[in-house]
């Protein structure tokens, strides 16, 4: 008898339909009046009285299973046929529950990226942490000279000379170095600063470097260039201007500005209310830095241009504070779930 029961209840527990006829005769077979439990309790009546605590919890088992998986399967088949009656709409999806969304940083740095692709630039990337060699000496930074202290640098060692990259251009180096010309690609990665962290500076953010090297490069390519960028970036009515700037591995070298794309122009705190913001520091290549790299530069020009992504991305979004792009405030991230 204990292993006949046994065998039922295994029975029980991997039953399962959804045809309500099914269900019935599982009823029946079970719980109806001439079903298995009643035949089990009519033959319990004749063990013997020391089997019988045993079998009687093992019978109150079986009878519990029964009635459980009939009581459950009658409610799933009920729930169902009432969901098709009263018209509950079927083509409403499912809450599949919250995917995230990407950052708003990843957002731009992809547009500017597929922006720079349409005319050719292909990606590259370097390391984080970087000597001194990459990230200044070949970009003609001289060993005291104060354009060192252009960039407040994190040091991780000063013999031999290990820092965190204060820039991407130690890509550029790298790129030049691996490969001849002509050159054309982006380079887009994490750079490091030792600033006081503020709504306006942070110790890390994000830039993406730009450089051409061919033959007959010339400042127009340049421009040009950073037009159209700036056009498809911030919208067709953007205007640049280039102011003279200095920085030790571009010459001549140039800052570059757009009109507002916040006011269009007309004046606004996010412009000081000048109607222009800076956006990037460009220039042609310094015909030093080629020869460190062993490109004739009797040959060959080029351009670079460096930007960060989060003034972008402050711009094209209105963000006011730089620390909101590395607090993780999930109230921040959820206003960029629509953009991919
Ligand atoms: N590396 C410069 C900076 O971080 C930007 C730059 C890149 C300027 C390329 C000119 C050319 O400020």
């Amino acid at each position: 008898m204990e292993n006949n029961i046994k065998r039922h209840l295994d029975e029980i527990s991997v039953f399962i339909t959804t045809n309500p006829d099914e269900l019935e005769q599982f009823r029946i077979k079970y719980l109806g009046k001439n079903g298995i439990l009643n035949s089990f309790f009519e033959e319990f009546k004749l063990q013997p009285p020391q089997q019988k605590q045993a079998l009687g919890k093992l019978l109150n088992a079986l009878k519990t299973a029964a009635s459980e998986k009939y009581l459950y399967i009658k409610n799933l088949i009920e729930t169902d046929v009432s969901a098709v009656a009263d018209h509950t709409d079927l083509s409403l999806h499912t809450n599949f529950g919250n995917y995230g969304a990407r950052h708003p940083v990843s957002i731009i740095r992809n547009e500017i990226i597929q922006i720079f692709s349409r005319t050719g630039f292909t990606v590259v990337e370097g390391p984080e942490i970087e000597d001194d060699w990459h990230n200044f000496s070949a970009l003609n930074f001289q060993p005291d000279h104060p354009a060192r202290e252009m960039q407040d640098t994190f040091f991780i060692e000063q013999d031999p000379d290990i820092v965190l990259r204060t820039h991407t251009s130690s890509v550029q180096i790298r790129l030049m170095q691996s490969q001849r010309p002509p050159l054309r690609a982006l380079m887009p990665g994490r750079v490091y600063r030792n600033e006081a962290i503020s709504a306006r500076a942070h110790c890390f953010f994000n830039q993406v470097e730009g450089l051409y090297i061919d033959k007959n490069v010339s400042f127009a390519d340049l421009k040009q260039t950073l037009l159209y960028f700036s056009k498809e970036m911030f919208g067709a009515g953007t205007q640049i201007r280039l102011r003279p700037s200095y920085f030790p591995f571009t010459e001549p070298s140039a800052e570059m500005d757009i009109s507002c794309s916040i006011c269009g122009g007309k004046g606004c705190p996010m412009c000081k209310k000048t109607g222009w913001v800076e956006i990037l520091g460009c220039g042609m290549v310094d015909p030093a830095v080629l020869e460190n790299c062993n490109i004739d530069s009797s040959v060959y020009t080029g351009f670079a241009f460096g930007m960060g992504i989060e003034r972008i991305t402050n711009l094209k979004y209105a963000v006011k504070d730089l620390r909101l792009f590395s607090e993780n405030d999930i109230r921040f991230l959820k206003q960029f779930e629509n953009y991919v």
